[in-house]
């Protein structure tokens, strides 16, 4: 029998993570021996929980809600994209000894968004939320050129200040970025739109963008049993190809896997049917 790899998420809340189920199905596909528990962590205590689980030999442990930028601030080492992302949601320990932090969502977003035929390069996005979610996923989405990305956020002064922040990390496709406060402001037709706000967790409507093209696409990042209220108010409006969140993050927890375990990248597909029909 292979050695017990322990991995684990910390977040807060974490009881409903479906993290742990995700990665006990690639290691069952792989044949690994892991053990991969959920921790709950509190603002003060965070970074001791961390370290105490690395002591007694993690190998490796995501980060979700509302940690991914102390985990940034906790790490020896951070990878490229995680220091353009602002947050991490992968902690590694490396074999010499350091905690290094990476950030595998806006890889998780881009590799669903390609299985979906969600095109960004060349097309107009339109993003909503300026939070850690958009910080997360804008990176790897301008590095796809589009043709034109308008960042929305209610409080513009955020948004400005995200464009500033990856400007100023030397990303020179932030150029494409249009800040706007609201959606209605957008003249051209809208071929991709993502919600990475948080108001499908309270069920509140965004504002959309009055002209969307005729194959346009809209993706939430959240993700649930039941169709987000993103996702019907696109349905709604003659949108025909809509999808939730649940595709990035299985995504981004492969990359993650593959990350700690090294071989192959676990087989996506089989995880999220399963992952469907229990939902
Ligand atoms: P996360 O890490 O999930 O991105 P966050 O950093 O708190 O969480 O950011 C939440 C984002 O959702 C913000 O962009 C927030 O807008 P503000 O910056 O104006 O607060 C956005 N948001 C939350 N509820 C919203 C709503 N009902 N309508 C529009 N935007 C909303």
């Amino acid at each position: 029998m292979k050695p017990l790899t322990q991995l684990g998420v910390f977040g807060n809340p974490i009881e409903h993570s479906l993290s742990p189920r995700i990665h006990s199905l690639f290691a069952q596909a792989q044949q690994e021996h892991v053990n991969y528990q959920r921790y709950l962590a509190t603002s003060g205590r965070f970074s001791r929980s961390v370290a105490q689980f690395f002591c007694h030999g993690g190998r490796g442990a995501n980060v979700t809600l509302p940690f991914k930028q102390d985990a940034a601030r906790l790490v020896t080492q951070l990878t490229e994209r995680a220091q353009l992302a602002g947050a991490v949601n992968t902690l590694i320990s490396s074999k010499s000894g350091q905690l290094v932090g990476d950030n595998t969502d806006g890889e998780g977003l881009a590799i669903d968004l390609e299985n979906k035929g969600f095109k960004v390069s060349g097309r107009s996005l339109t993003i909503f939320g300026a939070g850690g979610s958009a910080r997360g996923i804008l990176p790897l989405l301008l590095a796809q050129q589009p043709k034109h990305l308008y960042l929305i956020n209610r409080t513009v002064e955020k948004a400005e200040a995200l464009k500033s922040e990856l400007k100023a990390l030397g990303l020179a496709e932030a150029n494409l970025v249009q800040v706007l406060s609201s959606a209605s402001a957008i003249e051209e037709p809208v071929e991709l739109l993502i919600n990475a706000t948080s108001s499908s967790l309270t069920g509140q409507c965004l504002t959309l963008p009055p002209i969307l093209a005729d194959d346009a696409c809209g993706y939430d990042l959240m993700y649930a049993a039941k169709p987000t209220v993103f996702m019907h108010q696109l349905t709604q409006v003659g949108c025909k190809k809509v999808s939730d969140g649940l595709g990035m993050l299985v995504e981004q927890a492969a990359s993650s896997y593959q990350l700690w375990m090294g071989g192959e990248r676990p087989d996506t597909t089989s995880v999220m049917s399963e992952l469907r029909k229990s939902s």
